[in-house]
């Protein structure tokens, strides 16, 4: 067992996809089988995005029923809804005080949102509330509330992390030793998944493979990823292909290196790639899928854990808080 505290987080802004399978769950779990971890689902990071508690509730379940489907190991994850911790939302009131307003400027997805104004010739600000801008913060304070090592994410969290870091920094300078500074895991091959169109698999782009998509719809998406116009008899670029890029992260090293071969060899028609596709993605997760669907038809057991979930994520929370509590205010 690693003395390693993981931790990360999952917006319920969506079906969970292929993306978030490989940018985060599947390391998460993995980490999970040797290392105390923590893993939560972002439901107050939703609400810049969602303003309907039903689908909240029905993508918390969503994300909760995955990870257990993908076999977390409850003994070392403590599993839990952000907003039940409300140490969380007080510890981002506290860092708030410390965090410079120009390291909020420079956070990617709001600069994003800006961009996007300015293009449509808006006011820059328009649309966008402090949920949106005040977000790093509040991820800060997930993330130092569980005296964090590691967060595993993907590339476009990368950011956020170092924030973290950086509060943690601001923080320990002001007031003594108080955080760990934590750091960004991002797998070398696994930054960013590329979705249907070719740009990162996102819900905000619309073109997601859900990851346990019924095996009708699976085949439907796979079917529908762009490619190049290549002719069969053509060798193909498997770095450059959305298709490899998703089959090398559920087939074993052999199978990896024959699709490679293929692909530059010539003589292998995208259809047929992405028939193999499909048929290595379902049978990697067709056991996990049943699994998950049973649990998403037993929402009282999903209840049940979230709940146990809370209180071990609660009493962690409780001690961080009041050793800040007592730094900031005596
Ligand atoms: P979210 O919900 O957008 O995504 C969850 C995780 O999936 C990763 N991911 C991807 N990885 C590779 N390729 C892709 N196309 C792709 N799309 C998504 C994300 O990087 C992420 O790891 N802000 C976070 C949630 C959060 C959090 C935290 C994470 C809140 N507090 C504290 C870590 C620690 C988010 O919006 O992730």
């Amino acid at each position: 067992m690693s003395d390693q505290i993981v931790l990360t987080g999952i917006k319920p802004t969506g079906t969970p996809h292929m993306g978030n399978y490989v940018g985060a769950l599947k390391p998460l779990v993995e980490m999970a089988k040797t290392n105390k971890t923590f893993v939560f689902i972002a439901d107050l990071h939703a609400l810049n995005i969602i303003h309907d508690p039903n689908q909240i509730r029905q993508h918390t379940y969503e994300i909760a029923a995955i990870l257990i489907a993908l076999g977390l190991n409850l003994d070392n994850a403590t599993l839990f809804r952000q907003s039940d911790i409300v140490q969380v939302s007080q510890l981002a009131t506290m860092l708030m005080n410390i965090t410079p307003k120009g390291l909020m400027n420079r956070a990617h997805s709001y600069k994003a949102a800006v961009d996007k104004n300015t293009a449509a010739g808006l006011d820059t600000d328009a649309g966008i509330n402090m949920g949106l801008y005040t977000y790093p913060i509040l991820m800060a304070a997930d993330i130092l509330l569980y005296d964090t090592d590691v967060v595993p994410v993907g590339a476009d969290q990368k950011q956020h992390v170092e924030f973290a870091r950086d509060i943690a920094g601001y923080f320990n300078h002001v007031y003594g030793e108080t955080f760990k500074l934590p750091e960004p895991m991002i797998g070398a091959d696994t930054g960013i998944i590329p979705g249907l169109d070719g740009r990162k698999m996102s819900k905000s782009y619309d073109n997601v493979i859900p990851l346990f998509a019924p095996e009708s719809e699976l085949k439907k998406k796979i079917m529908r990823i762009i490619t190049d116009s290549k002719l069969p008899e053509e060798p193909k670029n498997p770095d450059e292909s959305t298709i490899f890029q998703l089959y090398r992260h559920f087939a074993c090293e052999s199978e990896i290196a024959d699709l490679r071969a293929r692909f530059e060899r010539g003589g292998m028609g995208y259809g047929d790639a992405k028939r193999i596709l499909f048929e290595k993605i379902n049978s990697v997760l067709s056991a996990p899928r049943t699994e998950y669907e049973r649990l998403m038809a037993n929402t009282a057991e999903l209840d049940t854990v979230l709940a146990s979930g809370a209180a071990r994520a609660r009493s962690v929370a409780e001690k961080t808080y009041e050793r800040v509590h007592r730094a900031m205010l005596g």
